[in-house]
């Protein structure tokens, strides 16, 4: 039985999920969170399914081992491809990305059509046509693969020359499709919002699912009765947790986080 004060786990292929951190840091100032961003086996996006999932279960059960009480799993493609498989498999509260991304979208859209860009593996799985159409069926869904977006972010090209051509190659057929909103189907691509909405131009609306999944977070805890109480004045006790080259998660994460990292373990997962 999970208690109330536990930390939430957190867990992405790499830095990317720090997005979702970010946002879970606004809105549940009061919660500890555990992240693991597996910088060794990044990317997960061109990784076959039963290998992401092999992945997930490990750093699932490697949080849960740490006395987690929920699991966030800040990645499209581990949440594309083993959403299902850790929500049976742990004993505890599990939460995706794609399912809030696909309700923004939803709700934002009038006429469609509405462009998904995320890894290959995200794509490929159809998650977000699927939880898209669930809510609203007659909406158009155009999904592209953009992978070397993930390598760029990781090495923090965010305003770099070469991301921005990147970018305008591959949104060139979301743009003369004239989608109306952009779901950024990875949690990397956030950190590239200001290259896309240059790209893309003001009037298209920019998903990012991060904001969303707070809220969904915030939702499960309290349905769960497990929302941390405040302590007065004391500041949670965050961990940050890397794979592979604790050092580097450390420089580019604080760019992301700022003065919540301070300090980055490691931890191989066999
Ligand atoms: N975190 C992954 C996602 O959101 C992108 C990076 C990767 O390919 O591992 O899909």
């Amino acid at each position: 039985m999970s208690s109330s004060s536990a930390a939430i786990g957190v867990f992405d292929s790499g830095l990317g999920g720090l997005t979702v951190v970010r946002a879970m840091m606004r809105r549940l100032p009061a919660e500890a969170l555990v992240y693991v961003g597996d910088t060794a086996r990044v990317p997960y996006g061109p990784k076959s399914p039963v290998t992401v999932q092999r992945y997930a279960l490990q750093i699932g059960e490697w949080l849960v081992e740490q006395g987690v009480k929920c699991v966030v799993v800040a990645c499209n493609t581990a949440t594309a491809h083993a959403l299902p498989l850790l929500q049976t498999a742990l004993p505890v509260p599990v939460v995706g990305v794609v399912e809030p991304g696909a309700r923004a979208a939803a709700r934002t859209a009038t006429r469609g059509p509405v462009g998904v860009i995320g890894t290959a593996g995200t794509v490929a799985s159809g998650v977000y046509e699927r939880a898209i159409h669930a809510l609203r069926p007659e909406l158009s869904v155009i999904s592209r693969p953009t992978p070397l977006l993930v390598p760029l972010v990781e090495e923090g090209w965010l305003e770099h020359a070469a991301t921005r051509l990147v970018v305008r190659e591959y949104l060139a057929p979301l743009k003369r499709a004239q989608v109306e909103a952009l779901v950024l189907g990875c949690t990397h691509y956030p950190l590239l919002a200001p290259v896309v909405r240059a790209v893309m131009g003001d009037d298209v609306q920019l998903i990012d699912s991060a904001e969303e999944t707070a809220a969904d977070v915030a939702a499960t805890l309290a349905d769960h009765a497990l929302l941390s109480s405040p302590s007065r004045g004391a500041q949670p006790r965050h961990r940050f947790i890397a794979s592979d080259a604790p050092q580097h998660f450390l420089t580019l994460g604080q760019r992301f986080l700022g003065g919540a990292l301070a300090d980055v373990e490691h931890h191989v997962f066999t």
